[in-house]
């Protein structure tokens, strides 16, 4: 733990103040006794506990005589600053529906900083806290203090006070979640949370291209993330099965190429609005679109739509199966360099965040210095556009440019070819098949997924150290985690929701907390308080044997989820 400015120690979470923070029993059985009771009746404690938070903070320090109450009077106050001001009314939106509370927002910081909830930006607005500051907080990181007067974030950037706004939603009750409103007592706990990340990339990947999921659904994917503090969105946008974006230069690839997927389903695109709408809907929460164009192999679509990019320039019949490693773009001939300039020049001019992913993998017909020479032409072609270039681990081979990221996707932890690179300067997104592939089944009785790289229960996702998984990889060269969801068996959201949760947040706890925290025991409790959040929300999980969930919580005036829609299946 480090010592942020917070002198005391972090109370023992056996110990601290049993008797009265009861982990999850309130959520356990009883919201509806918890409504029932008075709003504000100080003795009640809050149903969750500061120690409850997921990811795990740096450094929290609880005040457990101590509550905070939501109320009709309660109005949120921000710094003047439109990316801070985007936050606070984010915080409201989030708040309102189960609430019913108008919850108004001011920009009236400068004049009157003493407001029950306060969003300061440090820097244009001196921190309302006396300990600790916020000079190390950092690009992400946030201070959250709950007193009996009042909640205040404060961070240096507005990524920081979003993630302080997260911390501070999972800290109410999970009634929260409703989308209609609850009558319940709005408490939070007491005491001081200081925190920052401990990779700077966390993410998940969609493979969009083996099944096609609407809009609607790729922003419901990013509320996930962003709920756990993940803040890049690989989407795996092109393979043998279908094309999913929309490419002006050669349009054929979208209309034809995206015609199909794995099975009997129409495919589908997104076109350029379309794309533009999910990077809007993920910067608004801080999460940075990863777009993939998968070459030179897991390009059947490519080629049905443009056969003169085939090696024998004769159109193959679209893909549906879910085969790996027969495609590939003809690496021989100039006209594919034309295709990947083109294509990656668009892409890089829809996509505001600094990745553009070329994929690499698999490519088994593309051997030897024929693959190097292809990876080096199309790392040049994406840093002509300003990018920095992410692969899959089998780019290693290829020489080095700047900034250059690759992603491991290994089921061992060797890899020479890997280690050299990152000696040459590359830099690891680690993604181990055996831990974080959440297309992977859980057991062998649940539905959906695959097990060619294991079963992958919570505790697989868990128990690992992305800082020291790749030998001989110093953590240093570890950019973060990614969870990457691949779609052969996947065809609805709520498919993506069983698969997600509950392991994505124990991906994000990987990514985002210090390793001191690392604890499984506590993590599955943790973990267990969210379980009423998503089915509050109408999200589907798996409800997995390993953690400790409480009964179904009884919301009072909802009606309570469907089986089918929700929870276990
Ligand atoms: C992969 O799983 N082929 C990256």
């Amino acid at each position: 733990m480090s010592t942020l400015g917070i002198s005391s120690p972090t109370p023992d979470p056996t110990t601290a103040d049993a008797a009265v923070l009861h982990p999850h029993e309130p959520e356990a059985g009883d919201l509806a006794a918890l409504a029932a009771r008075t709003a504000g009746d100080d003795l009640l404690a809050p149903p969750v506990r500061l120690d409850d938070v997921v990811p795990a903070p740096e450094l929290l320090e609880a005040d457990p005589g101590t509550t905070f109450v939501l109320t009709g009077d309660t109005a949120i106050r921000v710094t003047t600053h439109p990316g801070a001001r985007e936050v606070a009314d984010h915080l409201a939106e989030l708040l309102r529906p189960a609430t019913g509370l108008p919850l108004p927002v001011a920009d009236a910081l400068a004049v009157d900083p003493a407001g029950p909830m306060t969003l300061t930006l440090a820097g244009t607005t001196p921190p309302p806290v006396t300990t600790g500051g916020s000079a190390d907080l950092g690009a992400e990181g946030y201070r959250l203090d709950v007193s009996g007067s009042g909640v205040r974030v404060v961070a240096e950037t507005t990524t920081g006070l979003f993630y302080g706004v997260q911390t501070l939603r999972q800290l109410l009750p999970a009634a929260v979640e409703s989308p209609t409103p609850v009558a319940a007592r709005w408490a939070l706990p007491g005491g001081t949370i200081l925190d920052r990340p401990r990779f700077p990339y966390r993410g998940a990947m969609l493979d969009v291209a083996r099944h096609f999921f609407a809009v609607e659904d790729v922003l419901r994917v990013v509320d996930h993330l962003a709920r756990y503090k993940l803040n890049h969105l690989h989407l795996h946008l092109t393979d043998d099965q279908g094309w999913r974006i929309a490419v002006d230069s050669w349009p054929r690839l979208a209309t034809v190429g995206g015609a199909s997927e794995v099975g009997d389903g129409p495919g589908g695109h997104y076109t350029k609005d379309d794309y533009r709408r999910i990077v809007a809907y993920a910067s608004a929460r801080h999460v940075t679109l990863v777009p993939e164009i998968d070459l030179p192999g897991h390009t059947n679509a490519a080629l049905v739509a443009y056969p003169e990019l085939a090696p024998d320039k004769v159109a193959p019949p679209p893909y549906t199966g879910t085969e790996v490693g027969f495609s590939y773009v003809d690496p021989a001939d100039e006209r594919t360099y034309d295709f990947v300039t083109d294509v990656l020049g668009e892409v890089a001019a829809l996509t505001p965040g600094p990745w553009l992913h070329i994929g690499g993998d698999e490519a088994y017909k593309v051997k030897g210095e024929v693959y190097t020479g292809f990876v080096e032409r199309a790392q040049r072609i994406v840093a002509d556009t300003g990018k920095t270039v992410v692969g899959w681990h089998q780019l290693a081979p290829a020489a080095h440019v700047d900034g250059r990221v690759l992603q491991w996707w290994g089921t061992d932890t060797a890899d020479p070819a890997t280690a050299d690179a990152v000696r040459r300067g590359a830099r690891l997104i680690v993604s181990p098949g055996n831990h974080a592939y959440l297309d992977m089944k859980y057991a062998e009785d649940t539905p959906i997924g695959h097990d060619w790289a294991g079963l992958i229960d919570v505790r697989r996702a868990y128990d690992w150290d992305p800082g020291t998984h790749v030998t001989d990889v110093p953590t240093t060269a570890v950019l973060g985690v990614e969870a990457p969801l691949w779609t052969e068996s996947v065809t609805s959201l709520a498919d993506i929701e069983f698969l997600l949760l509950p392991r994505l947040p124990a991906i994000a706890e990987l990514g985002w907390s210090p390793r001191t925290t690392h604890d499984w025991a506590r993590f599955r409790e943790r973990l267990a308080g969210h379980g009423p959040r998503w089915s509050t929300a109408g999200i589907t999980f798996h409800r997995s044997p390993e953690v400790p969930w409480p009964a179904t919580p009884t919301i009072p005036g909802q009606r309570p989820a469907a089986k089918s829609d929700t929870a276990e299946r």
